[in-house]
């Protein structure tokens, strides 16, 4: 008589579409806002709330400017998200250097105050105009090496250098994040603790948005796996504009586009748990230059119960 109830009531129960995401890419500036305008703690809270309760396990933090880091991690304590967090660098690597040292130790504190657990990697840039040569330079340096069994340390000298986290006790592992085109072609990129490549069907593929989750399965993937072996693989970014002009002859931008996009690539996502993909991202940032890059929003366009749920 109960086995019947319980059995005929979890047929009639919605069932709870899976989010395959492992996080959400975020930005600091609210969204909808033609002017850049840093997130309140409030704001902060909001979109961790709704991150956790669509599935994401994980927000990524793309710059430490508006008090980013420290807002964006009591956002995530508070709903048990764990916190990518990215040094952001315009320019080449020489000319932040003051700004990146002084946002490690912003990084350095923050950790003290929310411990290991609440940061899933440091990145040090985000697809930064400099060699590959100057951009991992500056990750070891921050990092450290934790390779106690280190073959090329006697060769690479650079690698024997004490780097600064693990000298203070800082355990995050730390890398770069790079379009995964740049990390196939400088594979010295995934050299650090883990491979952080951007992949965007719409600008990268020539693909329909139908093809999205396929371009990141079968494609970047693959060449990632091949150039970075044995590294864990993060795909930091991955969405689709739902405003804007076609690019190329197949991507086209529409909320449709970007819904189906999400689809496929919440699939992609099922279909090799390997890989932790980000969804990007959270809101339309209408300060961008143009409305493709505008409107990579999510929230609030999508129901994603109802996106995800043929995977
Ligand atoms: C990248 O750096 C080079 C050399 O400094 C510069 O000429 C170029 O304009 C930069 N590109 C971008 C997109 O900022």
């Amino acid at each position: 008589m109960y086995k019947l109830f319980f059995t005929i009531a979890a047929c009639v129960l919605p069932t709870f579409a899976a989010n395959n995401f492992y996080g959400i890419a975020t930005a600091n500036s609210i969204g909808g806002t033609g002017s850049y305008t840093c997130r309140s703690q409030a704001q902060w809270n909001t979109l961790a709330k709704d991150a956790k309760n669509s599935g994401f396990k994980s927000i990524r933090v793309t710059g430490f400017d508006c008090d980013a880091l420290a807002r964006a991690s009591s956002a995530a304590a508070a709903n048990g998200l764990k916190v990518l967090a990215g040094i952001y660098v315009s320019g080449s690597i020489a000319g932040a250097i003051n700004q990146i040292n002084n946002e490690v130790q912003l990084f350095r504190s923050a950790y003290g105050v929310y411990g290991a657990g609440r940061y899933e990697g440091l990145t040090i840039g985000n697809e930064v105009n400099d060699s590959a040569g100057n951009i991992m330079n500056k990750v070891y340096d921050v990092r450290g090496t934790y390779n106690t069994r280190c073959h090329r340390c006697i060769a690479d000298p650079q690698l024997m250098r004490t780097g600064y986290l693990k000298s203070v006790g800082v355990t995050t592992p730390v890398s770069t994040v790079h379009t995964w085109v740049a990390i196939r072609d400088n594979p010295a990129l995934c050299g650090a603790d883990f491979v952080g490549a951007n992949a965007h069907a719409f600008y990268d593929g020539n693909r329909n948005s139908g093809q999205a989750g396929d371009f990141v399965l079968k494609t970047v993937i693959p060449a990632l796996k091949a150039k970075c072996p044995g590294k864990k693989i993060y795909i930091t970014e991955t969405g689709w504009p739902s405003r804007g002009n076609r690019f190329g002859s197949s991507a086209v931008a529409s909320i449709n586009d970007e819904r189906t996009a999400l689809q496929r690539l919440n699939c992609a996502a099922r279909d090799d748990r390997s890989v932790s993909l980000y969804a990007f991202e959270y809101d339309d940032q209408n300060w961008k230059g143009n409305d493709n890059e505008r409107s990579f929003g999510i929230f609030p366009k999508f129901d994603l119960n109802d996106v995800f749920s043929s995977c």
